[in-house]
């Protein structure tokens, strides 16, 4: 038997204009996974942590174990099954891409226990089925950046291109994190609500602010890149109402000195990027106007971190 324990990171998706295409790592929480491999005709997983009583152990529904199922599956590996702990340190169903770091960590503990058969982006399309088993849909902008760290730009899906940017310097990330009433499936919810079809001078606009946080991380301008973040004009009007005080939160962060503001992923945290030192500053402004519209909220803190799974 070999035994193995991995970690991965909470990541924030999309990162305003970047839906599906950006997301980058958080140097904290993070989900541990103890995983082995086992002469055995079935799997066997047990979760615990934060929230880990509403994640399913079903081996077919958990995104750990579908991930690292999925990496078996394309080494050719048959007669074995995977005994696995997952520790949830990411609370899922937050916006910090709890379900993206299960994933990672199923795909890259399969692989390690495998002795790195498959390549970083084979483990990554396995991770991307994890994310599938979650949320109904294998977008990699939270698994991409808890597997491999750093900023993560999602160049192409057919197949999977993706390219790690340096962290933005000289900055820091608040997550703010409003209690307000989850459904088990938040993050379909939050995809149904997108518009199906948008108008020309939506998307001209929309790249426009995508190509400004490209750029702003590629230069390391972290104004510009803020000014892309909060840019999103498709996703987050659409999301913005399933967060109550949504709009001057993001107000409130802006003028506290934040770079840019958006939803964290899915949301329902809101995530503002700040210079260096003003976190605390910005993070009390965010949580006194969700306060102000009804809502009770925390925040936490957070360095983008080059470091995605990686084994313990
Ligand atoms: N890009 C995804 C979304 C991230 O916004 O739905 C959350 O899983």
């Amino acid at each position: 038997m070999r035994t193995v324990e991995v970690s991965a990171p909470a990541t924030i998706a999309n990162l305003g204009p970047g839906y599906d295409l950006m997301g980058m790592a958080l140097d904290s929480p993070r989900d541990f996974l103890r995983a082995s491999l086992i002469k055995s005709a079935s799997d066997e997983i047990e979760v615990e942590g934060i929230g880990g009583d509403t994640i399913s152990a079903e081996p077919d529904q958990n995104s750990s174990m579908v991930a690292a199922r999925a990496v078996l599956r394309r080494a050719g590996v048959t007669g074995y099954g995977l005994k696995m702990l997952l520790k949830k340190g990411v609370p899922p169903r937050m916006g910090m891409g709890s379900s993206g770091a299960s994933s990672a960590a199923g795909a890259f503990a399969a692989n390690f226990l495998l002795g790195g058969t498959l390549s970083e982006i084979e483990v990554l399309e396995c991770a991307m089925e994890g994310e599938r088993a979650a949320c109904g849909s294998a977008h990699a902008d939270n698994v991409a950046p808890s597997l491999l760290g750093g900023i993560i730009a999602i160049l192409r899906y057919d197949p999977i291109k993706v390219m790690k940017l340096r962290p933005l310097v000289g900055v820091e990330v608040v997550e703010v994190a409003p209690e307000v009433e989850l459904a088990q499936d938040k993050t379909r919810l939050a995809r149904e609500v997108l518009p199906a079809s948008v108008m020309l001078r939506t998307v001209v606009s929309q790249m426009g602010s995508f190509a400004l946080l490209l750029m702003g991380i590629m230069r390391n301008d972290p104004k510009m890149a803020g000014e892309g973040i909060s840019g999103d004009r498709i996703v987050e009007p659409a999301r913005a109402k399933l967060i109550p005080g949504f709009l001057e939160v993001k107000k409130a962060a802006l003028e506290a000195g934040a770079h840019g503001c958006s939803i964290s992923g899915a949301g329902p945290s809101v995530f503002a990027l700040v210079p260096q030192g003003m976190g605390t500053q910005v993070g009390e402004r965010m949580v006194d106007q969700f306060s102000a519209a009804g809502v009770r909220s925390k925040f936490s803190l957070h360095k983008i971190s080059e470091e995605g799974a990686k084994v313990v």
